[in-house]
């Protein structure tokens, strides 16, 4: 793979040298006749059963009746097209979390498009130009779309991707149910929450069951790709039985890294190459302290021999750091929320006290002392400059927070903190962390930066990038 990718760059750097390389661009390695990959998404109301057999399906807000929504995968270079259609009764959109987006499609109501009311449909329809572990997701009251369950999982295959025996996408939820395994109702929007750490659930599902079995091949290498779909649980998941090696982090590659354990925060992803050494492995889920099982593997004879080489992962792929020298740094002073000091934030063009504003309008969390709106834009950025978004976490909560439309690499003062070889597209923050998100702002239009924990976005952790 690795000379095969130099021949490439050779390829191209030759094409350089002769003058033709105007009529290729170097960084687009898409092929020139796309495949354009058609969709159809219907969000509506349906029962599921994401609770046990032996309980009562749950009515849930899903895509296609389905929970997880279908698997979108497609090749790096082709088009995804979906039409979606709502038959909710209430408007929604469809996010693509972690695609590079055209900023038409990125699916922000109110921002990027207009709410796709009840009955209506909209097609998106996008090129998909960078491979990994994405996935899409409501985001329209997305801390009630989301948490009723309208999300599924999107892949984009690569031709330099890993060689493995198997390839499973394990979507990690943490539902908030009743006790009759209904969506807890009287919860959803609960002002605690919003001010504390979101919504957090009482029960843990992968790919809506509990504990699923897969089977795989004895001795298999597995790729496994987790992404965390919950509204505000931050988990941690330890590997059992498996050696187990971290590729990639948000749908970008990073230097491979075995590990024990990988902690994702909500919309987080991470892709883990697992060779099986033992018969049964296992995944739990121990962020509580108390163990959950969150899927296992059994080797199974029926399916015949591994013959995935166990050879080592390609990291060359991971791109470097850009230059520092002329970087735009912006400062993001994070306020709010609860044991918090912010005492008074500006807000539709008045400032207002924090009790005011919370107790009014739902809004306890500010940006330098702007609580986010999508009519206010929070800087203008040229569009080709590199960007550093210096964050500070002034509150006493994590934060996971997301980048629109680019990924970033990490830079953090903290030196506990464990920072990725790779660029992300979410980054969760620590109480009083400060890090630096650089990323190069060569993708036009309106992009968010706002906290993944659902409860913090709809309560004001967030901001307009406008970029051109
Ligand atoms: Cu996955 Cu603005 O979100
Ligand atoms: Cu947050």
């Amino acid at each position: 793979m690795i000379s095969k990718m130099l021949q490439r760059r050779n390829f191209i750097k030759a094409l350089s040298a002769c003058g033709i390389a105007g009529l290729i661009p170097a960084t687009m390695p898409t092929p020139a006749l796309s495949i354009t990959r058609p969709y159809q998404l219907t969000a509506g109301k349906s029962a599921f059963n994401i609770s046990g057999s032996k309980q009562a399906d749950t009515d849930m807000w899903l895509y296609n009746g389905s929970c997880p929504g279908p698997l979108l995968r497609l090749r790096r270079g082709e088009i995804l097209r979906a039409e979606v259609t709502n038959q909710l009764d209430v408007p929604t959109t469809v996010h693509w979390h972690g695609i590079r987006n055209i900023n038409d499609m990125d699916g922000v109501a109110d921002l990027t498009q207009a709410p796709i009311e009840p009955g209506e449909s909209f097609t998106y329809e996008f090129p998909v130009n960078h491979s990994g572990t994405f996935w899409y997701h409501a985001h329209t009251m997305s801390w009630q779309q989301v948490a009723r369950g309208l999300y599924g999982p999107l892949i984009i295959d690569d031709d330099d991707d890993p060689v493995t025996d198997h390839d499973i996408c394990l979507m990690i939820d943490d539902w908030r149910l009743d006790d009759k395994g209904q969506i807890h109702q009287s919860s959803l929007g609960s002002l605690h929450d919003w001010s504390h750490a979101g919504r957090l659930g009482n029960w843990l599902t992968v790919n809506a069951q509990s504990d699923p079995a897969f089977s795989v091949k004895p001795g298999a290498r597995v790729r496994l790709r987790l992404i965390n779909a919950a509204n505000a649980r931050v988990l941690t998941l330890r590997f059992d039985g498996v050696e187990a090696q971290l590729v990639a982090l948000d749908g970008a590659p990073c230097r491979a890294e075995t590990i024990n354990t990988i902690k994702l925060a909500p919309a987080q992803r991470a892709d883990v190459i697992c060779d099986l050494v033992t018969e049964k492995a296992f995944i739990r889920e121990i962020s509580t302290g108390t163990d959950h099982p969150a899927g296992h593997f059994v080797a199974t004879q029926e399916l015949g021999k591994a013959t995935a080489p166990k050879n080592a992962i390609n990291t060359a792929l991971v791109p470097p750091l850009p230059d520092l020298r002329q970087v735009r740094r912006i400062t993001v002073h994070m306020q709010g929320g609860a044991m918090g000091n912010l005492t008074e934030a500006r807000y539709d063009g008045a400032v207002l006290p924090l009790r005011e504003l919370a107790q009014k309008h739902k809004k306890l969390w500010a940006f330098n002392g702007q609580i986010g709106d999508y009519n206010n834009i929070f800087a203008e950025i040229d569009l080709g400059s590199v960007v550093s978004l210096d964050v500070i976490n002034d509150t006493a909560w994590p934060h996971a927070m997301h980048l629109h439309g680019h990924h970033f690499w990490v830079m953090s003062d903290d030196p506990t903190v464990d920072l990725p070889s790779g660029q992300r597209d979410t980054w969760l923050m620590q109480p009083q962390e400060r890090a630096s998100l650089v990323f190069v702002a060569d993708n036009p239009g309106l992009w968010l930066f706002h906290c993944h924990m659902l409860e913090h976005a709809a309560a004001g952790m967030g901001a307009v990038l406008s970029i051109d």
